[in-house]
């Protein structure tokens, strides 16, 4: 593995067999966006090589190593969701005004937007270009499926900002921006060989429920953790005004907190405002709710798992799993 894998998921030597194929997961990565076009694809480039977990494609290739998927077609199906990740990471930190990612600037902290946007739609073709080097159809289905699902709910959260925002709504918005990618990570690699729908639709399954959790995690991180470990802003949500599970738990429990309240009616709060408000949301009990949830959806994921048959890949994509929620950044 990676340095950074490595430290990101110290537990995880389960994970060794899978570093040959990751490094020529990284391979078709790095061909795809080689920089010598504009400075754009170049930062693209940076941003691509500058480290990430590479979650999804460990994956993907774990599904299809345990399945029995074919080397070539698995390899690209694993550079396709990272480079579909890659993407929307582009896009996210414009809409969200990040100027942090993986611990160096954003592309939009750089650039223009109309920059930003251009550099994203071409990570997107590439993804495309990538999950079509598979020929695989269902494969193909729902990768764009997936694209929709995540572009659709990310214009459905914008659009219902100001709305009085419950669970509900939340568990829809991260299931299409996030759990779908893992769903497309697990699902798309079962498919690349003919194996019967019951493994389609557990893998599947499987990374949905590890994506719900990561989210829910990501979320919380956004809470509890520092920039410097993280690589990306912490405090983001709130300050902008982005309501995530920690705050709507806290809102449930204390619906007349003024400040809450500003926060919904779209208002900005004054720093020491935000920073008193931040931290009775961490002294609330829940940040611990939502990671039990987080674990709830762990759970559920394994208990697709079940149906797996019994390999290494499965012990490894047990063990990822669980690292979700004890994933520091
Ligand atoms: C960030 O994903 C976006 C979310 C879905 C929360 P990761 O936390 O996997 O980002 P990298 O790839 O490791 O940088
Ligand atoms: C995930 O949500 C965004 C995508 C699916 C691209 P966040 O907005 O919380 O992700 P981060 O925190 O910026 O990585
Ligand atoms: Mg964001
Ligand atoms: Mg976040």
């Amino acid at each position: 593995m990676s340095d950074t894998t490595a430290t990101t998921f110290p537990v995880l030597s389960v994970l060794d067999p899978l570093e040959f194929s990751m490094q020529q997961v990284e391979k078709i990565l790095a061909c795809q966006v080689d920089g010598w076009r504009s400075p754009l694809e170049a930062a693209l480039a940076n941003l691509i090589s500058c480290g990430g977990k590479r979650m999804r494609p460990m994956i993907c290739l774990l599904v299809g190593n345990m399945l029995g998927a074919e080397s070539n077609p698995l390899l690209h199906m694993a550079a396709a969701v990272e480079m579909l990740h890659t993407a929307t990471l582009v896009h996210d930190d414009l809409v969200d005004g990040s100027a942090l990612r993986r611990g160096i600037r954003t592309l939009n902290s750089r650039w223009p937007a109309a920059a930003t946007v251009l550099a994203g739609d071409y990570a997107f073709t590439q993804a495309a270009r990538l999950v079509l080097g598979t020929g695989c159809m269902p494969a193909i289905d729902l990768f764009t499926a997936t694209m929709s699902c995540m572009v659709a709910g990310e214009l459905a959260h914008l659009t219902q900002q100001g709305d009085l925002p419950g669970q509900e709504a939340y568990f829809n918005w991260i299931r299409a921006k996030t759990a779908s990618l893992f769903e497309l990570a697990a699902g798309a690699a079962a498919m690349l060989r003919p194996v019967d729908a019951g493994s389609v639709w557990a893998a599947r399954l499987f990374g949905e429920k590890i994506g719900m959790a990561f989210q829910i995690v990501d979320d919380v991180l956004d809470f509890t953790s520092h920039p410097n470990e993280l690589g990306k802003p912490v405090g983001h949500d709130l300050a902008t005004g982005v309501l995530t599970l920690p705050a709507l738990l806290y809102l449930e429990a204390h619906p007349a907190d003024p400040d809450l309240h500003a926060i919904t009616c779209g208002e900005k709060l004054p720093g020491p405002a935000l920073d008193h408000l931040l931290a009775r949301i961490c002294t609330s009990g829940t940040l611990a709710a939502s990671l039990d949830m987080a674990r709830t959806f762990i759970r559920e994921g394994l208990k697709a798992a079940d149906t797996f048959p019994e390999s290494p890949e499965r012990s490894a994509l047990e063990a990822l799993a669980w690292s979700v929620v004890e994933r520091k950044k």
